[in-house]
């Protein structure tokens, strides 16, 4: 019998990586910014090695590596609409990331749609919207479905709820059920944003209520530059191509009249991104094959650790909307009254090889809401820096006792005043 570890297409690549400090010791690397870009797992690594040596053009070419190429490419497609759950009908455009697809959706609201968005979402969230009708962050679930309620009822001719499944910067899962099926009874759609619940929680457009979809793999285990949008059709194939060109284009006159494409290949303009559509579709598949339940249940108690070993550290207080005992992914964001979250990150790196992140989170209204710094005018500002910590696959309770440990040690010497008004992140 093997006493090897058994590998698991789950393993984190770089899993054994490790830090000098400067005293001289060498750590592992404690990596906690899941949120920001999660590690690479073995199974998207393996599935861009094996497709190399095929490596070719996507639906343009007639040799072996083309076909091949085309094959796995549309077949990435179909893993990742089983894995959302796509419907009869829906569609599964790959875009580059999350910002991407979202931004394709909004190229292609007709114009008589009113966006709907809650302040307290991600920039990626917040800013593709042709002048949305921005809600106030809710301080609860109820006050969320309440206020979209109150919205709805104002407003005359269709709608799109755009909303977060967690958000990227307290990890606190969103009541999109709620908050879709309110929509839907007012004739509005759902997009669900779902960067940060995707890694952590099935997806599955259909439970979520949602009719689009938009997730990363820089952020799901597959850091090869492909995202997608996945939901209903018909919005996207009425509008303009999103990149005019090959593969958009079905035809061409000679007096430049075109036909364009339908279906994704209509907002997939030029060559696609094969070996990121490829790793993605790879994690998504050894997703649905894992038990998701006991990984839930790993994720969670690895949270409990990290809140639990955090009340003992007086100088950093946890940030939350809804309350301490709504249900979130493996994110907490701290505020560090009178220490510079981004001095105090820099330290735990420096000092500790730990890698978290400090800042906004490209999430300024709701930082700011978050710290109470509401008259803060500029993005950056120190005042509404939180810092941040977030895991998932291959997190281990040493890296959050660890965590733990020196943030206790930095906050309790001060050592974040140190460089107050130094960087803070975005
Ligand atoms: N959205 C990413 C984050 O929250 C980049 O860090």
């Amino acid at each position: 019998m093997s006493l090897l570890p058994q590998r698991t297409d789950l393993d984190v690549v770089g899993a054994g990586l490790t830090v000098r400090l400067p005293g001289g010791d060498t750590v592992p690397f404690a990596h906690l910014d899941y949120a920001a870009s999660a590690p690479c797992v073995r199974a998207a690594a393996e599935a861009v090695e094996g497709l190399l040596p095929w490596y070719g053009s996507v639906h343009r070419g007639a040799g072996i590596r083309s076909r091949r190429s085309t094959q796995e490419y549309e077949r990435a497609r179909d893993v990742i609409a089983g894995f959302v759950g796509a419907r009869p009908g829906d569609t599964v455009v790959f875009t580059r990331n999350t910002t991407d697809a979202l931004n394709l959706l909004a190229r292609c609201l007709p114009a008589d749609v009113t966006t709907i968005v809650f302040d307290g979402e991600h920039h990626a969230n917040l800013l593709p919207w042709p002048a949305p009708l921005r809600l106030a962050t809710p301080s609860s679930p109820d006050a969320a479905v309440e206020t979209l309620e109150r919205a709805l009822r104002s407003l005359r001719g269709p709608a799109l709820l755009a909303v977060t499944g967690a958000s990227n910067v307290t990890g606190e899962i969103w009541p999109v059920r709620r908050l879709a099926d309110l929509a839907h009874r007012y004739g509005a759609r759902v997009v669900v944003d779902a960067a940060q619940l995707a890694p952590h929680s099935p997806v599955d457009l259909a439970e979520l209520g949602a009719d689009y979809l938009a997730l990363s793999g820089h952020k799901l285990y597959a850091p090869f530059g492909a995202g997608v949008l996945a939901g209903r059709a018909d919005w996207l194939d009425a509008a303009a191509p999103y990149l005019r060109g090959g593969g958009a284009s079905a035809s061409v006159g000679a007096a430049g009249d075109v036909t364009w494409s339908t279906g994704p290949a209509r907002h997939e303009g030029g060559t696609p991104n094969l070996l990121g559509a490829v790793s993605l579709a790879a994690v998504c598949a050894a997703l649905t094959r894992a038990d998701r339940a006991a990984l839930h249940d790993r994720e969670q108690d690895l949270l409990a650790r990290l809140r639990g070993g955090l009340t003992g550290v007086p100088g950093a207080a946890e940030v939350s909307l809804f309350g301490p005992a709504q249900p979130r992914v493996g994110i907490v964001s701290l505020a560090l009254p009178g220490n510079d979250a981004a001095a105090v990150a820099d330290r735990l790196a420096d000092d500790h090889g730990i890698g978290v992140r400090a800042g906004q989170f490209c999430a300024h209204p709701l930082t700011r809401r978050l710290t109470g710094a509401a008259g803060v005018a500029t993005c950056d500002a120190s005042t509404a820096a939180l810092l941040r910590v977030s895991f998932g696959l291959g997190t281990t309770g040493a890296d959050i006792d660890r965590f733990v440990g020196a943030l206790g040690a930095l906050t309790s010497v001060g050592a974040g005043r140190q460089l107050v008004g130094a960087r803070t992140g975005r």
